[in-house]
């Protein structure tokens, strides 16, 4: 071991939830320890989820360390490693997997970065071996950086359809866009809603071909008639739904007799009275409702590999690109929900 930094700049939660207060602030600080099965981490990108303006503004249900670090997406280089790691070399291009119990999928426990231990919103990480994916050669580091959590949230969601079967995907957000451009490569049928006609148009002429089917669920409280138009009245195999207690019953509604609805986010909150009619549907279309965590660090290989087989570039779906010292702002910006896929920090 040859450890040289000892210090790092990281980006820590203020805990003050008042409107208009900062939600994070710069400190400098010790790095934590190098052990012989660990790895130092050069960060060079940071992107931004839902979540971390979540956490920030003190809407998380789950339990959060006072002051941790903020995010779980980062792209980084391996400048340091201990004597035990056997997988990494210096130069490496990694990432920490943002759940970083789940290794196989089949673990007991979770830990979730930027929630229950620090995030990854700081210019160097030490991260143990197991916990970190190889990244995509060809991604630059912004590209790259949307895949531990954004990419394999939008990886496991999708799972379970096949080339040819349609997928319905809720909103034009981070996890959206990235499962927008997963369903494109795999032949899926995809249609998109958003609240809004721009970036609906935006995004149909981003992907023209073949023409992306559109639904907008503000225009349309019925959006989910919509969607059984589009599948001439079947339904789609799988949505991906972010909506919660406020769509899930019409996401069950449009969904095929037998097909899957992922729920990955409850965008609309979490309201019991909004889901009367839950169980009935669900028997009634033998829907399979799936709960989506990020998925295990086997899932991010797997997701790796496909991207690097297909060459798949992210440029489009990157909304913005914003220096570190700008997180507070960038914090805001996800928070009142302006952007179309993903902001990333560059480091
Ligand atoms: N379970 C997991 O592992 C996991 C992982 C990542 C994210 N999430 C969750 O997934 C959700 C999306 O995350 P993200 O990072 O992609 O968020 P994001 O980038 O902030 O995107 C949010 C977008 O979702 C759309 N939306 C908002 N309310 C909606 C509603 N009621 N019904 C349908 N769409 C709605 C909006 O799109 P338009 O403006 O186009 O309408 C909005 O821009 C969040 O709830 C997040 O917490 C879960």
């Amino acid at each position: 071991m040859t450890q040289q930094i000892t210090t790092r700049r990281a980006f820590r939660r203020t805990d003050d939830y008042t409107p208009g207060t900062p939600k994070v602030k710069l400190v400098t600080e010790p790095l934590p320890p190098l052990t012989p099965t660990a790895v130092l981490i050069k960060v060079h990108a940071v992107s931004l989820n839902y979540r971390d303006a979540n956490i920030a503004n003190g809407g998380n249900p789950w339990p959060v360390v006072p002051h941790g670090i903020p995010c779980n997406d980062a792209a980084g280089e391996v400048v340091d490693l201990g004597d035990g790691v056997k997988s990494l070399a210096r130069g490496d291009r990694v990432a920490p997997i943002v759940d970083t119990e789940n290794i196989t999928g089949r673990e007991a426990t979770r830990s979730w970065l930027a929630a229950d231990e620090d995030g990854v919103l700081a210019d160097y990480l030490v991260f143990e071996e197991e916990k970190l994916c190889k990244l995509p050669d060809h991604l630059d580091w912004v590209g790259a950086s949307i895949i531990p959590c954004a990419g394999v949230t939008a990886w496991t969601a999708l799972k379970g359809v096949e080339i040819g079967q349609s997928v319905l995907i809720q909103g034009t957000g981070g996890v959206a866009m990235f499962a927008l451009k997963l369903a494109r490569a795999a032949g899926l049928k995809v249609i998109l809603s958003s609240s809004s006609e721009t970036k609906l148009r935006k995004m149909k002429e981003q992907f023209p071909s073949p023409p992306l089917l559109t639904v907008n669920y503000a225009t349309n409280p019925e959006w989910h008639e919509e969607v059984l138009k589009l599948t001439d009245g079947a339904g789609v195999d799988l949505v991906v739904e972010v909506g919660g207690t406020g769509s899930l019953v019409k996401s069950m509604k449009c969904t095929r007799r037998g097909g899957i609805v992922s729920q990955v986010g409850y965008l609309s909150g979490q309201d019991p009275q909004k889901l009367k009619e839950l169980l009935p549907v669900l028997i009634d279309r033998r829907v399979v409702l799936r709960g989506i965590n990020a998925g295990s660090k086997h899932d991010m290989d797997d997701l790796c590999a496909a991207v690097s087989a297909t060459q798949m570039q992210f440029d489009d779906i990157i909304d913005s690109v914003q220096p570190f010292e700008k997180a507070d702002e960038a914090i805001e910006y996800i928070w009142q929900g302006k952007q179309v896929g993903k902001l990333v920090m560059r480091i």
